[in-house]
């Protein structure tokens, strides 16, 4: 499929998306989100892949929901559209997704960079939730997931003033698991893919949605819900090989099954 402003490759198991609005820094408009949800949901379909990585250009991962897009919008635009709400579907991906993060992630782009199910981050980027200084707020989570990530402290002081965080305190903070060198980011983080397409999708389907729920649920609904998912990977197939492959001390060959 032919799109306008995305590029699409795969690199062995892994499936990479790259953001490709240069001239927009990327700013997240509507073709942009439907062609990212086509693109995930493509390999998520795919049997072949393992994992996705998302990225943008060294400058910026995304600077934001595209404003000139929505400036003249009105209540009832936004409302009848669900404006925003088609990301939705990029959570319903079951299949990890690491973002590589350089550069900018403003506003959008820092709530995509956030849907993604962990960050990667070069040592230039810049984190941010700006929409106070364009007299709004974040619109795709930013208010929910930065807090969650980073706490409510931190959550306040960026929803609030406006002000960006570089990669040392996106770590120190949580809000991305690794800082590595900007030009390596995408790299690292397809080698990262890599290692998870190596092993049982099913295991690694099975860890996503298990970290997943404990953003959703309480301690013990979560940990019942761990120990049942838990208790049924003893149905998997990879399981046995994960296994006997430690015992008998060779490399383990997963099946997804
Ligand atoms: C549309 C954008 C854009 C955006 C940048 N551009 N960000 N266009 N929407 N979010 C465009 C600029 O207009 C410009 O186009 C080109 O990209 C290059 O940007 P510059 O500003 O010239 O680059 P630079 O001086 O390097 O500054 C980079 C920047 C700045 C600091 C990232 O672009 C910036 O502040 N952008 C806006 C960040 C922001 O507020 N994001 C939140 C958006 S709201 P031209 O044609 O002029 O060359 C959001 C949530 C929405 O995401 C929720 C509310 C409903």
């Amino acid at each position: 499929m032919a799109y306008e402003t995305i590029l699409v490759e795969t690199r062995g198991k892994v499936g990479l998306v790259t953001l490709n609005r240069p001239k927009a820094l990327n700013a997240l408009n509507s073709v942009v989100m439907e062609e990212v949800v086509a693109a995930l949901q493509a390999f998520e379909a795919d049997e072949a892949i393992g994992a996705i990585v998302l990225t943008g250009s060294e400058k910026a991962f995304a600077a934001g929901a595209d404003i000139k897009e929505m400036q003249e919008k009105s209540y009832i635009d936004m409302y009848m559209a669900d404006f925003f709400a088609g990301w939705d579907a990029m959570t319903r991906i079951r299949k990890p997704i690491i973002a590589a993060v350089s550069g900018y992630a403003l506003g959008g782009g820092c709530e995509l960079a956030m849907m993604c199910d962990f960050i990667i981050a070069g040592d230039n980027a810049k984190f941010g939730q700006p929409e106070i200084t364009l007299g709004v707020m974040p619109g795709m989570g930013g208010s929910q997931r930065l807090t969650r990530f980073v706490g409510k402290s931190k959550a306040m002081d960026m929803c609030l003033t406006g002000r960006m965080m570089d990669a040392a305190e996106a770590e120190r903070s949580g809000l991305v698991s690794r800082v590595v060198p900007a030009a390596d980011v995408v790299e690292e983080a397809v080698k990262a893919a890599e290692k998870i397409a190596g092993l049982s999708l099913p295991a690694v389907m099975m860890n996503k949605e298990a970290v997943n729920r404990a953003y959703e649920t309480t301690l013990t609904e979560g940990l019942r819900f761990e120990r049942r998912v838990f208790h049924a990977m003893f149905a998997l197939d990879d399981q046995k090989e994960g296994m006997a492959a430690f015992s008998e001390k060779r490399p383990a060959t997963f099946r997804n099954r």
